[in-house]
């Protein structure tokens, strides 16, 4: 059998961080001209993906010494972009335009944009011809590169790009910064080989390729040490983890060895695709201390005449089937999902098949979006788009009954006790904490700064729609 598995590119690594060094003297530089600390600005659109990409991205820019701000006016400016619907790419046209200004008050500015957009070819040559200001371009297979690319752009006088069409490896332990200090995303695996007929992803994302185990883990333990209590497994399809890997190993016997890892307290992962959860993972999962409680299960459509031509490979009634079996083994899971409205063809008859799928499944919450057409796709293709009216009008619909359903879903804890990871100052009352609760539900309880990163007993005094007010049991 051919070996699929990522090669760890050890080489590349040193290379980068020579790279890295040579890009350093250049912001030192920059540094004494403008005499001033120089500043970045990651912008990350789209999923967790692209969020553990960015983490990455930053990493080398605070190696070489830049400071990160949040704002635009950065001297470094990237965007990570996302193309899985089209508002997402109107969204990056229009921010560069506004960031072409900024680079004419500040003309040593540089910007570079990567990720899910840059692997479109029609995308790159509008760049090229139409937005010159932009220094670099890459996309999804090369983000390690950024310092090499960097280091090119100070050396030449025009746009550098560099673009792949597939993963040759993956460069490991170069340096990163987190968002949060106790969690991370952990990428498993990367690509998608299942081609649903409305989505770009396997198109910019490639072809499924595994991490292996020993990799993963290392990589888990050493976040481990360094203060992370809980990690998020990535992947376009997580069930079918170990496709292609020179060994046996499935996604459930992945998630047992990881749960073996001292001191890592929460394990989630996503996202897990219905036709292929297997009846070891519900085992697994519901003997797991680690594991959380919560499954999102991306549904799409609940009518399995549609299913078929989105090449989804489930019925409606298999779903259910299988809601049903998580439930007699997890019957307190939280199950959450996605669903696209107006996909080609899809009749009033269809629509009410999801909203019954939606009413029967008991959603914690589900993510809904309108059927955006990305080029290249068979769906796009298709004759018999449906009306933006029409679609607006079962959207609406859509989301009442999701809000009718899981308003007493959600609020079934209500004067219970639950564990939760507190993750920040409240936003709005900084007398308060949020933190999650294995269920992926929000909680909000008088608490401090002191608490971030700590799993603490709240009682959950009272459930406000999707999140709950609670206290502190200790305090
Ligand atoms: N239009 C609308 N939604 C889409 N998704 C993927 N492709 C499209 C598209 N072309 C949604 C799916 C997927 C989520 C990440 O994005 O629901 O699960
Ligand atoms: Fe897209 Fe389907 Fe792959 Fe998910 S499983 S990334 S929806 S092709």
């Amino acid at each position: 059998m051919e070996r699929k598995e990522i090669v760890l590119t050890e080489d590349q690594r040193e290379v980068q961080l020579h790279y890295i060094e040579l890009c350093k003297s250049y912001v030192d530089e920059l540094k004494k001209k403008l005499g001033r600390d120089v500043t970045c600005c990651v912008n990350t659109f789209g999923c967790q993906m692209n969020s553990r990409d960015s983490e990455k991205l930053l990493g080398i820019l605070c190696q070489m010494g830049y400071i990160p701000v949040e704002t635009e006016d950065a001297d470094f400016v990237i965007y990570n972009t996302c193309t899985v619907r089209e508002n997402a790419n109107l969204r990056v046209y229009g921010r560069l335009g506004q960031l072409s200004g900024i680079k004419k008050k500040n003309p040593h500015m540089m910007i570079a944009l990567c990720g899910c957009m840059m692997q479109e070819k029609h995308v790159v040559e509008k760049i090229r011809k139409s937005y010159k200001f932009v220094d670099i371009v890459f996309g999804t297979f090369n983000i390690y590169k950024l310092a090499e690319l960097m280091y090119h752009r100070i050396n030449s006088d025009g746009q550098v790009i560099d673009i792949w069409d597939e993963l040759k490896g993956v460069v490991e332990e170069l340096p990163t910064v987190r968002k949060f200090s106790f969690k991370s995303g952990v990428n498993i695996m990367y690509g998608c080989n299942n081609f649903c007929s409305y989505c770009i992803v396997p198109y910019v994302r490639g072809r499924e390729k595994s991490r292996m185990p020993e990799e993963i883990i290392c990589e888990i333990k050493g976040l481990v040490k360094d203060g992370v209590k809980e990690v998020m497994l990535l992947g376009q399809n997580v069930n079918s983890y170990g496709t292609g890997l020179p060994i046996d190993i499935t996604f459930a016997q992945l998630l047992q060895r990881i749960e073996e890892i001292e001191g890592l307290e929460r394990i989630r992962f996503m996202t897990p695709h219905p036709k292929d959860l297997s009846d070891e993972l519900i085992d697994v999962m519901s003997k797991s201390e680690k594991i959380c409680n919560h499954i999102h299960l991306p549904l799409q459509s609940g009518s399995s005449r549609i299913l078929k031509i989105m090449n989804r490979k489930y019925t409606k009634e298999h779903y259910l089937e299988l809601v049903d079996r998580i439930r007699a083994k997890m019957p307190d899971v939280s199950l959450t999902t996605d669903i696209i409205v107006g996909f080609p063809g899809e009749t009033d008859e269809d629509f009410e098949d999801t909203l019954d799928v939606v009413r029967k499944a008991k959603y914690d919450s589900a993510y809904t979006f309108i059927y955006s057409k990305r080029t290249g796709t068979p769906a796009a293709a298709m004759e018999n788009q449906v009306p933006d009216d029409v679609t607006k009008v079962r959207f609406n619909k859509l989301l009442a009954t999701i809000d009718e359903v899981s308003h007493s879903i959600c609020a079934r804890y209500e004067g219970t006790r639950a564990k939760v990871l507190v993750e920040c100052v409240n936003d709005h009352d900084s007398s308060l904490v949020t933190g999650r609760m294995t269920n992926n539900l929000l909680v909000h309880f008088p608490g401090d700064a002191s608490m971030i990163g700590s799993v603490v007993d709240v009682e959950l005094t009272e459930c406000k729609g999707f999140y709950y007010l609670g206290k502190d049991i200790d305090a």
